[in-house]
């Protein structure tokens, strides 16, 4: 059976004002409130999620967050928890995304998030991805590690509700030189499903082949179909393309054309 593709807009840290993510946010649901066979979740600042949550128009596109704190409340300076998430409406949190990385996130931290979002069911989008690709082969431990220490303590059973983002960290934002090809694509994410299955035991390969696994970075009204078809990607992770409502509208439409 075709899965349904799922296409995350990551905003990052824009707009600049609620009056703008409104105009943006209205304009993508009116694209996806005829979406059948695809999801939108649309991941804006924590400060926009509440003016969006009351806009809400279609199952069809639904809000996320780029990011959590793992206790239920406290002295926290600056953080947001997912108790505080829940009255948005948010059901998607992006977890361990490589600017965040970038900032001082390690494994350990990324790994608390993600138990906590499944133990409170929500559903994490972790990101993994290597800096460099080099010949000999050593992005792909890398991307082992990053896998196995961000999944530390999680039950099969909490796995099969999470979705993974693979995105390369040379393919992500303003900087970066070119997207991935859907080719190199579809064998990480038969490498990502290998590395999970040593992980959680070949009983559960089903469910493990049912795990979503995105493909992001640079992602565009030129690329997706590559990715979301020759690449055979559950769906797309979009940062620049997403904070423009005709090409994230476009890339949404492409998604639904695709059976896979
Ligand atoms: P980009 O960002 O599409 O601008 O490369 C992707 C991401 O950071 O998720």
């Amino acid at each position: 059976m075709a899965q349904n593709k799922v296409i995350v807009a990551n905003w990052k840290m824009n707009p600049a004002s609620v009056g703008e993510a409104v105009k943006l946010f209205a304009a993508i649901q009116r694209t996806a409130k005829d979406l059948r066979r695809t999801q939108a979740i649309v991941c804006s600042p924590s400060i926009f999620l509440q003016a969006l949550s009351k806009r809400l128009k279609t199952a069809k596109c639904v809000l996320g967050a780029q990011n959590v704190f793992w206790e239920p409340d406290g002295a926290f300076t600056g953080e947001t928890s997912l108790p505080q998430l829940e009255r948005f409406d948010v059901g998607f949190v992006i977890v361990g995304h490589s600017e965040r990385r970038s900032l001082g996130e390690t494994d350990d931290v990324v790994a608390k998030k993600v138990r906590a979002c499944l133990v409170r069911n929500f559903t994490p989008i972790l990101c993994i991805g290597e800096r460099v690709r080099d010949v000999d082969g050593d992005y792909l431990s890398f991307v082992r590690g990053e896998l196995v220490k961000s999944l530390e303590g999680i039950s099969a059973e909490r796995l099969s509700r999470i979705v993974i983002a693979y995105e390369p960290v040379w393919a992500v934002g303003p900087e970066a030189k070119a997207a991935d090809t859907p080719h190199a694509f579809f064998e990480m994410s038969v490498f990502i499903r290998k590395t999970l299955v040593d992980m959680f035991g070949r009983k559960h390969k089903t469910m493990i082949m049912g795990i979503p696994i995105l493909y992001g970075g640079s992602v565009d009204e030129d690329n997706a179909e590559g990715f979301l078809k020759e690449g055979n990607a559950a769906g797309l992770l979009v940062g620049r393309a997403s904070l423009d409502a005709k090409q994230f509208s476009l890339i949404l439409k492409i998604a639904e054309r695709i059976r896979s």
